[in-house]
This record gives C-alpha cells, structure tokens and sequence, in this order.
C-alpha cells in the first residue's frame, strides 16, 4: 500500500470511528502497519485520567468524548502507584477496565510509561534515586520529576514497570502507540548533580577523550591547579567557591542531555520489542536547553510537544522573561523547534491548552477563539494533531487549577464547542493537508553548545541565547517566511539565508558547512560574538570571528558588553534609516574588503563598523555587530532578507500569521489572526477556502481571533 492509498484508508478508518463504530481490529490491521510509523492516523484527541476519575464516571467520560469526536486518549503517565502498588506486584485490571470501555466507544488509546512520577514506596526504599540539583540540594519526593536520570535503581525499576505495560497491552485492541515518560528534564532545575549523575560523567568522559591528558590539555586544567590525575577526581559543577572551569561545565550540559536521552532510549528498546505495531515517541516543551530534541527524537517515530500559550502570557506581563510583543512569535518557534527535531516531519501536540492553565497560580481564560487559533498555529507550523490537556479538571491535586475540557463541575468549559469545532475543522482538512512539509527559505541556527556555554558564560548578564534566537526569529517571521531551525552541521543548500544570532560556539564542522553554503550563493547573516568559541569551550586563538574569518571578511577590533553606558548605530546605503539605540553588546568590527553599511556613534569607537556585508564564493556574509533593539533589527533583516530574494506570502500587519505547508502540488496556506480585531490580508492568486470549500482571492478578511486556510492545486 503507497502512502496515498494508506492515508485514504486512515481516513476512512476514522471516519468510522468519528460515527461512533468502534475501533475494530481490521481498522488497526490498517491503521498499525509498519506503515503506521510514516502514515499515522488522525490524531484529535485528549489527555484523560481514568486514574483520577472515579470508575463510575468512565463510561460517561468515553460516551461524551465519542460525541465530542475525540479521536484518542492519551493515559497512565502518572499512575505508577496504581500499576504497581508494591514492588514487583503490578494490577493493570483498572487499566485494562478504563481501555475496554474507551476502546467501545471507539477512542485510541496512547498509552504513557510512568517514570516521570514514581510512587512513595519506591523513594522510600531508594532514597539514592532522587535528584541532587544546582546548588547540592537532594530533592524531595511528593511531586514528580524530582529523580536522577543515571541512577541504576530508577533506571531499572523505571524499565520494569514499562516493561509490564508493555507486555499487557502489546496486543490490547484500542491501543495504539506510546509516549515514554513525561518531559523529560522539566524539573526545578533540569539537570541532576548528584553522586551518580558523576560517575556517569567520569565514564562518559573516559568514552569520549579516552585519556585524562587530552581532557586536561582540551579543558586548561592546569589553571587554578585543576589538573585531573585520575578520572576520579572530575567533579560535576556544583558550587564551589568560583566558577567552574567552562570546558568541564559545557560537558556537564552534554552529558544530563545524554544521560535522560539514554534513559528514554531504554524504554524505547524494550517497546519496539514487546510492541512493534505501536508508534513510540515521548512529549516535550519545546523551549528549554536541558536536552537536545535532536538527540531525543532520533530514534522516536515523531516528535510530540506540550503547547501552553498562557504561561508565555502570564510571563510577558511582568516584563521580566519574553517581551509581549514576542509572544507569538515565541510560540511559533516552539511549534518550528518540534518540527525540526525530526528534519521536517510532521509532529504531534500532546497537550494543547484548553482552559485556564497554571499550578498555584493560572493564566486568564483565553479568550474566544484563541484557542482554536493556537490549535491552527500548530498546524500551520507542521502539527498532525492535537490533543487538548486535559479532559477534565481535577477537584483536588498539584494541578486542581489547571482548566480541561470540563469544569469542576463536569460541565461543560467556555471553550468545549470551540475544541469540537477545531477537531471537526482539522478533520476535515484531511491527512494530506496535515502531513504536508511546511514550506521554508529561510535557516535559523539552533545550537545548544552555543546557548550552553552562553548560559555558562553570558559576558553580560542580560545576553541570553534563547532571548537572542527569539528576537531575531521573530523579526525573520515578520517576512511571513517559513522558518528551520537548524544546527547547521548538515548541507543547507536548500536555504536562501542562514541567519546565526549569538553562534558564540563554531566547530570546525560547522565552520565547513557554512563557508560552502556562502560559497555556493547561499546568504550568511551572523550575528555579534560569532565564532568566540570551540567546541570545547576554548576561546580561539586568533582574531575573531576565528574560523569564519575570510566569510565575514571582518576582523574584530574589540568585543564590548554594554552595561550603562550609551551607544548607538548610524546606518548607510542599503540600510539608510533613523539611528537606532545599540545596548547590552557590540562587537566593534575591522573590514578587510568589505562593505560597511552601519558605524558606531559614540565613545572611542564611533565611526567604526558595526555591520558588514562581504561577497564571499557566490554568496554573501553579513555580520551584525550591534545588538539592536527588536524594531531596528527586524528593519535591518527585512532589508537584508528582500535582497536575498525572500518574498512574503502576502503583506499582513503585525499579529497576522502566514504559513504555507504544500506536498503533491497542492499548497495550503494558513492566516491567523492573534490579535483581537478584525484584520485583512491581500494575497494574489486564486484559492479556494479548505473550511468552508468556496472560492477565494484578494483582500481576505480575518475575525478577531480568526483562521483561514486558503487551498491551491
Ligand atoms: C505539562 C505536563 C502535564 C501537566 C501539564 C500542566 O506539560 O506534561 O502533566 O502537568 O503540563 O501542568
Ligand atoms: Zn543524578
């Protein structure tokens, strides 16, 4: 069966299960192909917790969510003491109960492994397993995620338990694939610093220098008298009177996202084993630097991802973490973040926010619309499928305030019909659609050895590199083009541009790749602190930006963090424009044949260059010296991105979203409106509107709120 004719079953098998019928066992013949792992199944669903649900309400719960079209569950990631209440005694007859009835009410099941939580008897009986974080503290059990992803016993007992369910539901109609753990890393704070977390280190080590003298002379232990005589001695960085040695501390980074990664990959062993008609994968928030997704997602068969726009909002609002204005196109990068884990493919939203969201304390309800409208953003931005977290809003627990699909109450939420709509609409859009590749010219390098070491060493306390890439994607977005992330160690020559903001760490390998992307008519804009670093943390040792040196065509006079002190840019030819304000860095640049088009206004550098453009190859590189207000360097990009041939979609205003996906000829194209009035978009071309099925052009308006999918070929 090719693909097309697969995804056409797929359909039809959900539109059985959407008219109720239940999920029957030649549905999963077809649905659970070793095909199943390219070609999945429409997945609209929900996170349900039968756990936490007394039983006499299951059935109610499957009839509703049937009726809701509920395409899927996902259950059990937090229920180990249930599924295992003793040691070595497992009772799934609970679980089996709650899978039974969804199953005949034809819902799918996703089931989740449960190590994110472990039950009391286990950290009463091994203490060793709990995490030690920054600051030497061993965390206490009573919440979740509070373990140590190398210690052996947690490890095990983890696998054990997986191993169970596994083996229960390996062949259990209604079960249809795996979510391994629950965001992995997402604790107080994301990295284990604990005695065995160490001798992981040491070995891991061992593995990747094989002798303590390359470690020495590769991380300059021979300052502060630092030299290792035996692996024995390599501390994990924990406080200790000074700040560690970078080299030793970026590898720490290494090794935690290594360590959980390899954790996951236990479980993922086992399951492809015991359960090989079921896709595996394992959820995420997008925006933390605690693990490589790239490394993560490897192996899974997709990449999942938890979508909560509210907490982006309670964070804007004391102007002390994402600027407001960035919100959107913060969450956009989440979504592109997830596709590209997995180069391109389409990923799933595991929870999707459905109501107010927050522990303690929770974000307003969205308001109408809003939340279809992020439902949409995640497929404009390559989502499969949604499933909104969660069903019901528990009475009573950590999260009582976080706001399902149903109230306390069980009635039903502000936003219930508004989820039926979505899950009706994306339905309706059809796999095709939502297995399309998003459309992208443009790469945004993406490196955690960059904002590792950057967070190890910012320079200047307020230069972070998530902060950077968020400001610079926002201003590449406001093109309207489509956007990878990318780490740029493999061929980019499908790109028109390579942007870099904060690329403080370059190896040697990614160096060659950009030099033949430039070389080859590909346009490279970088920007200030480029090249400081390799990638073991050592400063290079010669003029920067080091290796890119002959790209950039610049030498650096001097490199300055700006604390209180004025600067600022005056801009010349192509870039003509009001002066703009330059804080926090400048990098204070000496062309060789170069091309200035902005120069510093104040102190003792002003005249010198602030940003440069060299022709290099056939290509050009661009370096960005100045770190510039959001405004002004959306300005300069805009330039510097028309010239490289970038066109928008459609000319919006700001808060207007486009995105395209296309695949076979046909082009979807998504707008989304976030901001609260209506809006216009002029767009050439004929379409035709995907939701209401009519035809489409020119100036196309847009609800407060509002979406439109405007289908081609
Ligand atoms: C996360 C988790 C869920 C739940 C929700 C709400 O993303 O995966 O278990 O905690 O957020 O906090
Ligand atoms: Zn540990």
């Amino acid at each position: 069966m090719n693909r097309r004719e697969f995804l056409l079953v797929g359909g039809a098998s959900l539109a059985a299960l959407h008219s109720g019928r239940a999920f029957s066992q030649s549905h999963r013949g077809a649905l659970l192909s070793e095909a199943a792992r390219e070609d999945l199944p429409l997945l609209f669903g929900t996170d349900y917790y039968p756990d936490q649900t007394p039983e006499h309400l299951w059935e109610e719960d499957a009839a509703a969510m049937a009726a809701a079209g509920v395409t899927n569950v996902r259950i059990a990631e937090f229920a180990w003491a249930l599924m295992e209440p003793e040691e070595g005694h497992f009772d799934f007859r609970w679980l089996e109960r709650a899978i039974g009835i969804l199953h005949a009410h034809g819902i799918a099941i996703i089931l989740g492994t449960p190590s994110a939580a472990p039950p009391n008897w286990l950290s009463q009986k091994y203490p060793e397993v709990l995490e030690v974080n920054d600051q030497g503290v061993t965390l206490s059990p009573g919440s979740r995620r509070f373990t140590c992803p190398t210690n052996k016993t947690y490890r095990h007992l983890s696998l054990t338990i997986a191993t169970q369910m596994a083996q229960k539901f390996a062949s259990t109609p209604g079960v249809i694939g795996w979510q391994i753990d629950n965001e992995f890393t997402l604790g107080s704070s994301g990295r284990c610093y604990c005695k065995y977390c160490r001798a992981g280190f040491q070995e891991w080590l061992r593995a990747k220098y094989k002798s303590l003298d390359t470690i020495n002379q590769l991380w300059g232990t021979v300052f502060w008298s630092n030299t290792y005589t035996d692996f024995d001695q390599i501390p994990v960085p924990l406080p200790s009177g000074a700040p560690p040695n970078p080299g030793l501390a970026l590898d720490y980074d290494r090794y935690q996202s290594y360590a959980n990664v390899s954790f996951m990959e236990e479980q993922l062993a086992m399951l492809r084993k015991q359960c090989p008609s079921h896709f595996i994968t394992t959820n995420n928030v997008g925006l933390v630097d605690t693990i490589d997704m790239r490394d993560l997602y490897r192996n899974l068969d997709f990449a999942a991802y938890d979508n909560y726009p509210g907490f982006f909002a309670m964070s804007a609002g004391d102007g002390t973490d994402i600027p407001s204005q960035a919100l959107v196109p913060t969450i956009a990068l989440g979504h592109d973040l997830m596709r590209c884990a997995r180069d391109g493919k389409p990923f799933l939203v595991m929870e999707e926010q459905s109501g107010k969201a927050g522990q303690p304390v929770f974000s307003p309800q969205p308001e109408p619309g809003q939340i279809r409208l992020w439902s949409y953003q995640a497929v404009a931005h390559g989502a499969m499928g949604i499933n909104y977290f969660r069903w019901d809003t528990t009475n009573f627990g950590a999260e009582e305030y976080w706001h399902g699909m149903l109230r306390h109450d069980r009635s039903h939420s502000p936003a219930f019909d508004e989820m039926l709509q979505t899950f009706r609409e994306l339905k309706s859009l059809g796999p095709d659609a939502l297995h399309a590749p998003c459309e992208a010219s443009i790469a945004l390098c993406y490196d955690l050895a960059s904002s590792w070491a950057l967070s190890i060493q910012p320079g200047q306390p307020k230069l972070r590199y998530l902060n950077e890439i968020i400001s610079w994607y926002g201003a590449v977005r406001a093109t309207q083009a489509g956007v990878d992330l990318v780490p740029a160690t493999q061929d980019l020559s499908r790109y028109k541009v390579l942007c870099a903001p904060v690329m403080y760490v370059v190896s040697a390998q990614q160096a060659e790749t950009i030099r033949r992307f430039v070389e080859g008519g590909g346009v490279f804009i970088a920007g200030f602190r480029l090249g400081v670093k390799d990638e073991h943390s050592r400063i290079v040792d010669t003029p920067l930006p080091g290796l890119l040196r002959d790209v950039m065509g610049v030498e650096l006079l001097d490199d300055q963090p700006l604390y209180s002190e004025k600067q600022g840019v005056s801009f010349t030819g192509p870039l003509t424009g009001p002066a703009a304000p330059c804080h926090i860095w400048a990098d204070i640049l000496e062309p060789q044949k170069t091309e200035v088009l902005a120069t510093y206004t104040e102190g003792a550098y002003a005249g010198k260059a602030a940003i440069t453009a060299n022709s290099f190859g056939k290509g050009k590189a661009v370096y960005l010296g100045a770190h510039l207000e959001p405004a002004d360097l959306g300005r300069v990009l805009g330039i510097f991105l028309a010239s490289a041939g970038i066109k928008p979609i459609a000319a919006v205003k700001t808060g207007v979203e486009v995105t395209r996906r296309s695949a076979g000829g046909r082009t979807w194209t998504y707008l989304l409106n976030h901001s609260s009035a209506p809006q216009t978009v002029s767009i050439e071309g004929v379409y035709r509107d995907a939701l209401k099925r009519s035809p489409i052009s020119g100036a196309i308006g847009l609800e407060p709120y509002g979406v439109r999918v405007l289908m081609q070929g």
